[in-house]
């Protein structure tokens, strides 16, 4: 077992200090294509997100991989030393190249670059591991298009739900318009599934997207679990009416209700030990300084590393919602739109990585992830292990996000041990 003992030791091989380099340049070139002018917004299906993949889809072909898109966009690379016998098992590399609004540039983009390094350099030595890597860049797992995560990795995982495929965007797009306007093809999101029977376990490389490493001191720590996550749509439903003329006994104000659920879900959120619960999105209707608002439109996003702590809450939530708008003759739609469970690393895996970690000489830090990730979905197929790299601040989901090039070199180095070690276990 790692040694919890070990002091931190952040010097990296030089292969991996350079190879860090090249994934921030990388990712500074990733970040240069965005669908906004002057901030990184990376929506699924969009043209940036396709630009962005073809840039991955040259450096992975550069890397002697055989590459190329999926049915959803997701964008692959395959990579397997001479004379592998066919048969032979495949470990999965990767994250996702989707964005938020106005995101940082490591969030996703890391995993991908980190993991085409590690086959950069396995490569280049002689006697391969007996399986091949591939290498994944998800076309969707912020979920910020269609208010539904994990579209890319669903499918690889064969857990795509077709219901989203009606799901339209804030322009009126569907998503199935807009899949097969990006060159996907839903029809054959099946045989893009992949066989579990195939697959060695999927590793995912991550910003911690939190502070823990950052008080510890430590480049990288291994992820226990995965919190799972609701997310809804709640509408409030009252009568637009003119602001200077409708006395205020006689408003039936929908953001007025809106804004005392707003107050709830945040009171329920600090009430029990880690649940975390958000309205992260509004839309007010018709939207003007002299209008009663008539109808808003609120996202929720709810989670807690315990599926039935997170369950009671959107339960509770969405009575106390309904309280409201009896209280003040409005109305309410609430849609469960997604709830997916939280998920634990698999431990044998997660213990090999650990032992890389504890090869490269820093001390072996657990912790658990509140943010979601694709291996949440991963999991369904296959072992999966994640390995967090330290993040300036613990900032994400804001372009301030920033990682040092030593601790993605420790990442590096970490993932080419664990490539190792899996080799002489088989
Ligand atoms: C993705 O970053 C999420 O956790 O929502
Ligand atoms: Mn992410
Ligand atoms: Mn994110």
């Amino acid at each position: 077992m790692p040694d919890d003992s070990t002091a931190t030791a952040p010097a990296a091989s030089e292969a991996a200090s350079d190879a860090a380099g090249t994934v921030l340049e990388r990712a500074d070139a990733l970040a240069a294509h965005s669908e906004e002018p002057g901030r990184l917004t990376r929506r699924f299906a969009t043209p940036a997100l396709a630009r962005a993949g073809d840039l991955v889809l040259g450096w992975m072909r550069d890397a002697g991989m055989t590459a190329g898109r999926d049915a959803i966009g997701n964008v692959a690379g395959r990579w397997a030393p001479p004379g592998l016998p066919a048969g032979a098992p495949t470990l999965l590399l990767g994250s996702h190249l989707d964005t938020v609004r106005d995101a940082g540039r490591y969030d996703g983009a890391l995993g991908v670059l980190v993991a085409l390094a590690v086959v950069e350099g396995v490569r280049r030595r002689s006697g391969g591991p007996p399986f091949a890597i591939e290498v994944l860049g998800f076309a969707d797992e912020e979920g910020v298009r269609y208010g539904t995560a994990y579209l890319g990795s669903s499918v690889v995982a064969g857990t795509f739900d077709r219901s989203a495929l009606d799901r339209r965007d804030a322009d009126g797009i569907a998503m199935a318009d807009a899949i097969a306007a990006s060159g996907g093809d839903q029809a054959a999101f099946d045989a893009a599934r992949r066989d579990p029977a195939d697959l060695l376990g999927y590793v995912e490389v991550h910003i911690e997207q939190g502070p823990v490493l950052e008080a510890e001191d430590l480049p990288v720590g291994v992820v226990t679990g995965i919190a799972g996550q609701t997310r809804c749509e709640v509408v409030f439903a009252g009568v637009a009416g003119h602001a200077g003329t409708v006395p205020m006994a006689l408003r039936r104000d929908a953001l007025a209700g809106a804004a005392e659920w707003i107050g709830a879900v945040e009171a329920r959120g600090r009430a029990v030990d880690g649940l975390v619960a958000t309205v992260g999105e509004a839309t007010v209707a018709p939207g003007a300084s002299n209008v009663i608002p008539g109808r808003v439109a609120l996202s929720l996003d709810v989670r807690h590393l315990d599926d039935a702590v997170r369950e009671a809450a959107v339960a509770e939530l969405r009575a106390r919602a309904e309280e409201i708008v009896a209280a003040r003759g409005l109305g309410a739609a609430f849609t469960e739109v997604q709830a997916t469970p939280a998920v634990a690393c698999s431990p044998g895996l997660t213990r090999a990585l650990e032992a890389a970690v504890d090869d490269t000489g820093v001390r072996v830090a657990r912790l658990p992830s509140g943010a979601g990730h694709d291996a949440a979905v991963m999991a369904r197929i296959c072992d999966v292990a994640m390995l967090f790299v330290r993040c300036a601040g613990g900032v994400s989901h804001n372009p301030a996000e920033a990682v040092a090039a030593a601790d993605v070199a420790v990442a590096i180095d970490v993932v080419r041990r664990l490539v190792d070690t899996l080799a002489r276990a088989r």
